[in-house]
């Protein structure tokens, strides 16, 4: 399963990526508000911190629009995966920059027909929002279940991307169910390295050693 950073947090990215276990990014209109920078700017940072998938966003929602402002974001990086929302004219442009082998996200995915909407418009990555679902007593993790069988009965190469993620066992669940990648906030991210009985026994051990007297170097 591959891990993607949704920040557009810098100082966050570079740690992530530290760890060797960061393959991508992705960005939206609302975390380019929070940074409080300047979208191109933190997108060109981002892609030169990041070698894998950065996703920028489109505010268009006309089809010329987005091919503008695509046109912007793609001459950033080759890496970068442009976002467009499941709206016709978003798959339309989905389908323009696909075929020009421009990476695609498409998001704002709700349902298991608007995913095979995208995966009919070649996107590379459809995002369903699992958090948003949960938090109208939908089930989210079952629209992943659901996609997976669909991709999975066509052999559709469209990357099934977990995202609005809440906590560490939606990225667990989701890996259950065979998403592709997630993109969760960093702060998600390191929970999972988190467990009681690892702090336990290294504090265990450490006493232990400390007792023989001993040093490795
Ligand atoms: O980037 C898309 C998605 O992950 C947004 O998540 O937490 O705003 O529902 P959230």
């Amino acid at each position: 399963m591959k891990f993607f950073a949704d920040t557009a947090e810098i100082s966050e990215i570079r740690e992530l990526a530290a760890t060797g276990l960061l393959d991508g990014v992705t960005t939206n209109p609302s975390l380019i508000h929070k940074s409080g920078r300047n979208f191109l700017d933190v997108v060109k940072e981002i892609a030169s911190v990041v070698s894998g998938p950065v996703s920028a966003e489109v505010v268009a929602l006309d089809y010329d629009g987005m091919m503008r402002e695509a046109a912007v974001l793609r001459k950033i990086a080759d890496h970068i995966a442009i976002k467009v929302p499941l709206t016709p004219a978003g798959l339309k442009a989905c389908k323009a920059l696909s075929g020009d082998g421009t990476m695609v996200n498409v998001t704002l995915c709700f349902s298991s027909a608007q995913a095979l909407l995208a995966a009919k418009a070649g996107a590379t990555f459809i995002s369903p929002f699992i958090g948003r679902l949960d938090d109208i007593s939908s089930d989210g993790m079952q629209l992943i279940a659901d996609i997976r069988l669909i991709y999975d009965n066509y052999d559709y190469g469209t990357q099934i991307l977990a995202a609005s993620i809440r906590h560490p066992m939606h990225i667990v669940d989701s890996a259950k169910l065979g998403a592709d990648v997630v993109t969760a906030p960093p702060k998600i991210i390191w929970q999972l390295f988190k467990h009681p009985l690892t702090d336990l026994g290294i504090a265990s051990f450490l006493k232990d050693w400390e007792a023989t007297g001993q040093k490795i170097v």
